[in-house]
């Protein structure tokens, strides 16, 4: 009678992982069998990094075909390699990028930090979850529709040494007003999971405005690193920005601290003059009181805004300029912070489980 596959299934039941304690069959790691007239083929693929069971295993699945099913087929087992079905095991961080209210310039800072962590030679990417209101495809200058590779991901369109994906690329403007909540939250798992990201050391996140059920759904389900609180000067934006850290601690989510935008104006002809239109101080005030740093003031430019209307943010256009000086030194404040902070961590554990 010829051989089935089940009788091969059976017989490889039999092989136990010596650490994980399970038979290979039930791990998953047989792929790919074969059953010919003389030989029979199948693929053992690691399920973990570095598995220093398989060669062992290997031989077993041979035994196991030949003693239990038949001592006259050739067994051939092609060793695979371990493919991390988990996406974020290759992204380093991944930084939210919040305000409370909208307008502040969180998509500003978002676009420019990642630009400005790309200049240092890091692999990062952006992805703008307002799908009110996408800012990536305006302020990148880039608005097609992503392909999608032989493993059904999106691949990130690239500007500015940026992997970028938008809602905006996706969406037609005049359809996401009729999005809901949940809509939304799931559509942004997405966005982190199936997308080709490939290594990444930062992965920006341009979150929608406000401190809703929408964003607080996105803090809960996406493991962030650290976030960014963006406010203007004026009281209204910051009782706002005191929401968004509040909603960073109840989940706890790192915040690395508030930035205030649209600080201060000075006059190209004055230009030793800061006039701080909507006043002076407040940001910096509120991230005394919440225990969380100050990443700075961002002045209002004239250059800035144009720069986002053309596509070209501003550390990218025009370095020299004080808003793009102050968004270069917060993205190597970051970095630094990011670092600290992995390095104060204690390293994940690993558990190992054993059956006797
Ligand atoms: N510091 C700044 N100087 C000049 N224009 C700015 C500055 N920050 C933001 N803008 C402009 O203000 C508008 C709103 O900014 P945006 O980043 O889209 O806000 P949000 O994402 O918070 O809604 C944009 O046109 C942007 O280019
Ligand atoms: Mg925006």
């Amino acid at each position: 009678m010829a051989i089935q596959a089940d009788d091969i299934q059976d017989a490889l039941k039999m092989v136990m992982h010596p650490e994980e304690g399970k038979d290979v069959v039930s791990l998953g790691m047989i792929n790919d069998l074969n059953i010919g007239d003389d030989t029979i083929s199948f693929t053992l693929s690691p399920q973990k990094q570095n598995d220093t069971a398989l060669e062992k295993l290997q031989q077993d699945c041979i035994d196991a075909v030949n003693d239990l099913v038949s001592s006259d087929v050739n067994v051939d087992v092609t060793l695979g390699t371990f493919e991390s079905h988990n996406p974020l095991e290759k992204i380093d961080n991944i930084i939210a990028v919040a305000s409370g209210k909208g307008g502040v310039g969180k998509s500003m800072v978002a676009a420019n930090l990642a630009c400005a962590l790309a200049q240092t030679g890091a692999k990062v990417g952006l992805v703008d979850t307002d799908i009110y209101g996408p800012s990536v495809p305006t302020m990148f200058g880039v608005n097609e529709r992503p392909n999608i590779n032989t493993k059904r991901k999106l691949i990130p369109l690239e500007k500015h040494g940026v992997k970028l994906v938008s809602m905006g690329f996706l969406v037609d403007s005049d359809q996401s007003v009729i999005w809901r909540g949940p809509m939304v939250s799931s559509a942004v798992k997405q966005f982190i999971n199936d997308v080709e990201w490939g290594e990444l050391d930062y992965l920006v996140m341009d979150l929608p405005p406000g401190t809703g059920d929408i964003q607080l759904t996105i803090v809960q389900n996406i493991p962030i690193t650290g976030s960014i609180v963006v406010s203007t000067p004026q009281d209204v934006a910051l009782a706002d920005a005191r929401k968004g850290v509040a909603m960073f601690n109840k989940v706890n989510v790192p915040v690395l601290g508030i930035v205030e935008n649209m600080a201060y104006f000075t006059p190209p002809e004055l230009p030793d003059k800061k006039y701080y239109l909507f006043g002076q101080g407040g940001a910096r005030k509120l991230a005394e009181k919440l225990e969380v740093p100050f990443l700075g003031e961002v002045p209002i430019e004239e250059k800035a805004r144009e720069a986002g209307d053309q596509g070209t943010p501003i550390v990218v256009s025009d370095a020299s300029l004080a808003s793009a000086k102050a968004l270069t030194k917060l993205a190597a404040d970051t970095i630094k912070m990011l670092k600290e902070r992995k390095e104060k961590q204690p390293p994940t554990e690993t558990v190992d489980i054993k059956i006797k």
